[in-house]
């Protein structure tokens, strides 16, 4: 079968392990060049090796933290040297540090909001100059079912996936007449090491107010950042795709 995005260059953020590395290897698998980034080097490069063999793609890894504007410039150079261009940009890193918000630390505030919303405004800024050189260009970022519902004990998280979304709305606004487009994918509850967490009784307790019945895959969330990549969503922009079995609608 025809790969789809072969020759595409795609920097997937976070992209070492759990849904980063699910939407990397999706896209490995349709031929794109990757570049993965994250603050765990080592699992980072044992991806990457993983899907140059398997798919015979190139990569780039570089040790990032998406919340320094300066590194996250300095990868984005070397990306441009290296391959020339980049098609698609994944925004994905992303941390929790839940309490309640009584209890919850300006620290731990600070500490998500830092990563999962200022390192996606930090991407977006250091790769749009390019991509609008190019006039093409795919921006996904990855939200959250809470960052549209809220949720108890998440006030940092939520703020910062909701907060993730009015961007994408915003940047897709500035930027898909200059041929780029944004959008997010917001996932429900996925099995990474996010949700390993959940004891018995409270992944009960989810499953069941979810109309499908189960906890979704990292694949379900590569899918849909898959479907953003390709050149059928070329009249999706600004919109948020939720990958949630149907617990939020
Ligand atoms: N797991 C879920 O149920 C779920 C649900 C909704 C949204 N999400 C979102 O999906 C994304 C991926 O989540 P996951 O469950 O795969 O988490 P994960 O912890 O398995 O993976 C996150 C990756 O990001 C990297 N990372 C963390 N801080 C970073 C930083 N400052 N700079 C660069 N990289 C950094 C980590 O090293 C890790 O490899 C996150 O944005 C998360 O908020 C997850």
């Amino acid at each position: 079968m025809e790969k789809r995005l072969k020759n595409k260059v795609a920097i997937i953020t976070g992209g070492a392990q759990g849904i980063g590395k699910s939407i990397a290897t999706k896209l490995a698998i349709e031929g794109a060049n990757l570049v993965l980034v994250d603050v765990n080097l080592e699992v980072a490069s044992q991806t990457a090796k993983e899907l140059e063999n398997q798919h015979l793609i190139s990569t780039l890894v570089f040790k990032v933290d998406v919340s320094n504007y300066k590194e996250v410039e300095e990868f984005i150079n070397v990306t441009i040297e290296k391959f020339g261009k980049i098609d698609i940009l994944v925004n994905n890193a992303g941390i929790t540090k839940d309490n309640l918000i009584l209890r919850m630390s300006e620290e731990d505030w600070d500490k998500v909001l830092n990563i999962n919303l200022k390192g996606s405004f930090n991407c977006i800024k250091a790769v749009s100059r390019f991509m609008m050189k190019q006039r093409s260009g795919r921006i996904i970022n990855i939200a959250s079912v809470v960052g549209l519902m809220g949720n108890a004990g998440q006030a940092n998280y939520s703020a910062s996936k909701g907060g993730l979304i009015a961007l994408t709305k915003t940047v897709a606004k500035e930027l898909s007449s200059r041929g780029i487009l944004v959008n997010a994918v917001a996932p429900g509850f996925i099995k990474t090491r996010m949700t390993d967490a959940l004891s018995e009784e409270q992944r009960k307790k989810l499953t069941d107010v979810i109309p499908v019945n189960r906890l979704g895959e990292p694949e379900d969330v590569a899918n849909a950042v898959w479907f953003l990549s390709i050149e059928e969503s070329s009249y999706i922009t600004g919109q948020v795709i939720s990958v949630n079995g149907g617990m939020y609608m």
